[in-house]
């Protein structure tokens, strides 16, 4: 009797922790396949077309942008919306963090465009901030400012929200960035050169070349002078990536995708103020590209150093020459 009781017991301490082992694997199998099939899923859902489109999407002309907005989201939204709840993408903690960013460095969204802007220090980013306030009315002096400028930031979301929107495709994900030798330029000139800012930036004085500048970047780290690759490598299928010399068309295109384009922010872009604004970031350095970059040396150590930047936003890696 003993004996039978005992085994009665065992049997039903083997039958309990089946059963719990059965639901914890259950609950913990979403947060499992993040490692494993994300990718997997990510591909499924959006074609190597498509992939390839958000590459290019700077190079195309605004027929074949708007006809990506239809057929390919659509196919996209159809492909999330079959996925069981089991399969809804989800992010991790860490790649959450990597997305948000800190304070003055997060993504902007535009809710009433349903707009995420990962923007990058020394591509635009003025240009950026000043016509993202105008589209929402915003009178803001200050742009850079997220205390101030009235805009929103990414670290203001909620977890959950933020997950909606990275795969949801009504909102647009937007990435600019900017050739890293054009940028680094930039910031030499504008940083480098000033000794208040080497000092603030560096702590050192002002370089005297290039090359130095490059040299002390590898050591020396700020936002403005380091890699655009700023998102998980995987969510850079959901966004749209505009660069420099493309800066009007994609405008053009982004603010008409979202439902912001027409009269009123046509004047805005064409008005002597916004031109004076935006020009010298725009041209001044490339029109010094040739003049600075005038051996293979520091383009080569650039390519090195910014090898994700190539890789993810498709640059040409061709010399100045
Ligand atoms: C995406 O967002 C829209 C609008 O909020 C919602 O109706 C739709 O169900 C969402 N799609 C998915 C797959 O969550
Ligand atoms: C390259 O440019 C630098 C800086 O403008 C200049 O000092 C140097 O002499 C130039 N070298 C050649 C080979 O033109």
């Amino acid at each position: 009797m003993q004996r039978l009781s005992g085994r009665k017991v065992s049997f039903c301490t083997i039958l309990c922790s089946l059963f719990i082992s059965f639901i914890c694997v259950n609950h913990f199998y979403p947060t499992m396949r993040i490692s494993g099939n994300i990718n997997k899923i990510v591909y499924n859902s959006v074609t190597e077309k498509a992939v390839e489109k958000y590459f290019t999407v700077s190079t195309i002309s605004k027929d074949t942008f708007v006809s990506f907005n239809g057929p390919v989201s659509h196919n996209t939204g159809k492909h999330i919306s079959i996925l069981s709840p089991k399969d809804v993408p989800r992010l991790t903690n860490q790649e959450l963090r990597q997305i948000k960013r800190s304070g003055t460095s997060s993504p902007i969204v535009v809710r009433k465009y349903k707009l995420i802007f990962f923007w990058n220090e020394k591509a635009g980013c003025t240009y950026w901030k000043r016509l993202l306030q105008f589209i929402q009315g915003l009178k803001n002096k200050d742009v850079h400012d997220p205390g101030r400028n009235g805009l929103t930031y990414l670290t203001q979301c909620k977890d959950n929200e933020i997950i909606d929107m990275m795969f949801n495709d009504t909102w647009t994900k937007v990435v600019f960035v900017r050739e890293p030798r054009e940028r680094v330029l930039s910031a030499f000139l504008e940083k480098g050169l000033n000794p208040a800012r080497m000092r603030d930036m560096c702590g050192r004085p002002a370089v005297k070349s290039l090359l130095e500048f490059i040299t002390l970047i590898k050591t020396c780290k700020d936002v403005h002078w380091s890699s655009q690759v700023k998102l998980p490598r995987h969510l850079y299928k959901y966004t749209w990536i505009g660069k420099m010399p493309d800066i009007n068309t994609f405008t053009e295109n982004l603010l008409t995708k979202i439902g912001a384009w027409g009269a009123t922010v046509k004047d805005y872009l064409h008005s002597k103020e916004q031109f004076e604004r935006t020009r010298p970031h725009a041209t001044s350095a490339s029109e010094k590209l040739l003049q600075y970059y005038n051996d293979t040396k520091s383009q080569d150590i650039i390519f090195k150093m910014y090898a994700d930047d190539y890789d993810v936003f498709k640059f040409d890696k061709k010399y100045f020459n």
